[in-house]
């Protein structure tokens, strides 16, 4: 490795350093003004401050204050600002995984004694993650029923209240509104999942009150956490979380958090992300029509006691899924409960009859997918808006929805003959 290298007068090198460190250094750096239609891809750990005046007047609540991998690049900023444009919020952060950003409000939020409510339908690794809480820290944690507000009852302790619409596996769609209303009131924090909603079934910033006239008065979450491993990313190959606010003073409460948790995403995942969010609106209409083609058809099968979707005008807060969102709209989620005499061999038989959905967690890509839940098993509270059996839930992926529906019409036929 002694060869020497010649450089141009293009770089700052001198012209006769030895290969290995011609290799080892930054070479070209982007021009001044490069317009591209994709934000280019920065991959950094490190990031070169441009002197010591950079360095020491860097401050790390300023998104432009490019520091170190962790803090952010333009890459990740500008996805970060794209998830803040549909949701309609001014801040947005990223975290690793949904999962992950949803932990952030909680461990960055909640402290000891405080009491943090949630319904009984939420994405159970959020209660898994507050049962953890409570062991450890004594943060005391609430379930409310998304279909009986009442159930809400809340204390000087109160803290946070974890809001999902339309809520996990059994697609309650709660009283909104009233939810929000009802926190404010007693100075309760409010934390959306709003992964189902994806900044596009509804604003989270901007939520109509079914009782009152728009103009009057504007109601908000304080947060709205979206699995950007769902539709944003629309491919089902990766992960990513986020948390978008419009209150800086709460945005940087997190972003405190964020920091010192050393929470970093990939410049490749959010590059990936950014390119697929131009097109998630349409992908998200098109797994909403599929969605209702299908659902007459579930309807018409006697093997199904119940369909589950915010579109059917018996299912639990059908009303406010209309009052809400106003372009009938929603994600192509819809479950289904097998009539109670049918036994969990013949479900499991079902699953694996299918040929076109697929045994598998998450939503939110091309491939339709299934599970299949015991609901005694994953609910607390009272479901008498639920039928007894065993619930299988579909992901409508981007295939033609009548394959889709000869699909699961093999699967049924299959297995009651
Ligand atoms: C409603 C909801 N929120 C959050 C998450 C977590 O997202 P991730 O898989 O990115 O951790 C999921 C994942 O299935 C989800 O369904």
């Amino acid at each position: 490795m002694s060869k020497h290298t010649k450089f141009t007068e293009s770089n700052a090198l001198p012209s006769t350093v030895h290969l290995q460190t011609a290799l080892s250094q930054p070479i070209r750096q982007a021009p001044q003004y490069i317009h591209t239609v994709q934000t280019p891809i920065y991959r950094a750990s490190t990031i070169i401050f441009k002197d010591t005046n950079a360095l020491n007047n860097r401050h790390w609540s300023d998104d432009y204050d490019y520091s170190y991998g962790t803090h952010g690049t333009p890459t990740t900023y500008n996805l970060a600002d794209q998830i803040a444009h549909i949701e309609g919020a001014k801040y947005c952060l990223l975290a690793p995984s949904g999962l992950s950003a949803i932990n952030l409000v909680n461990s960055a939020l909640l402290n000891t004694g405080d009491e943090v409510w949630i319904p009984d339908n939420i994405y159970s690794p959020n209660h898994d993650h507050l049962v953890s809480l409570q062991q450890k820290y004594g943060v005391v944690l609430k379930i409310y029923s998304p279909t009986d507000l009442d159930s809400i009852q809340f204390s000087s302790q109160s803290k946070l209240l974890w809001i999902e619409v339309a809520g996990s596996i059994t697609l309650e769609f709660p009283d909104l509104a009233t939810l929000i209303k009802k926190a404010k009131a007693q100075g309760v924090m409010t934390a959306l999942d709003n992964t189902w909603g994806a900044g596009l079934a509804f604003s989270p910033f901007d939520i109509y009150d079914a009782n009152k006239s728009r103009d009057n008065e504007k109601l908000a979450v304080d947060m709205s956490v979206h699995a950007l491993t769902k539709y944003p990313s629309g491919g089902g190959d990766i992960l990513m979380g986020s948390i978008c606010t419009i209150d800086k003073k709460l945005h940087l409460e997190l972003l405190r958090m964020h920091a010192l948790q050393g929470i970093a995403v990939s410049g490749d995942d959010c590059a990936q992300i950014s390119r697929s969010v131009s097109h998630m609106a349409l992908r998200y209409q098109q797994h909403h029509q599929n969605t209702l083609k299908l659902i007459p058809f579930l309807q018409s099968r006697a093997e199904f006691s119940q369909v589950l979707h915010p579109s059917i005008a018996s299912h639990a807060g059908h009303q406010y899924w209309k009052a809400i969102c106003q372009d009938g709209l929603g994600a192509g989620i819809v479950s289904v409960i097998f009539r109670a005499e049918y036994q969990v061999e013949q479900i499991q038989q079902f699953c694996n009859t299918l040929r076109l959905f697929h045994l598998g967690f998450s939503w939110g890509g091309p491939t339709s997918l299934v599970m299949y839940y015991d609901l005694k098993a994953i609910r607390k509270l009272p479901t008498p808006h639920l039928q007894d059996g065993w619930l299988v839930r579909f992901c409508i992926g981007l295939e033609h929805a009548d394959d889709l529906i000869k699909d699961i019409a093999q699967a049924l036929d299959a297995f009651s003959s």
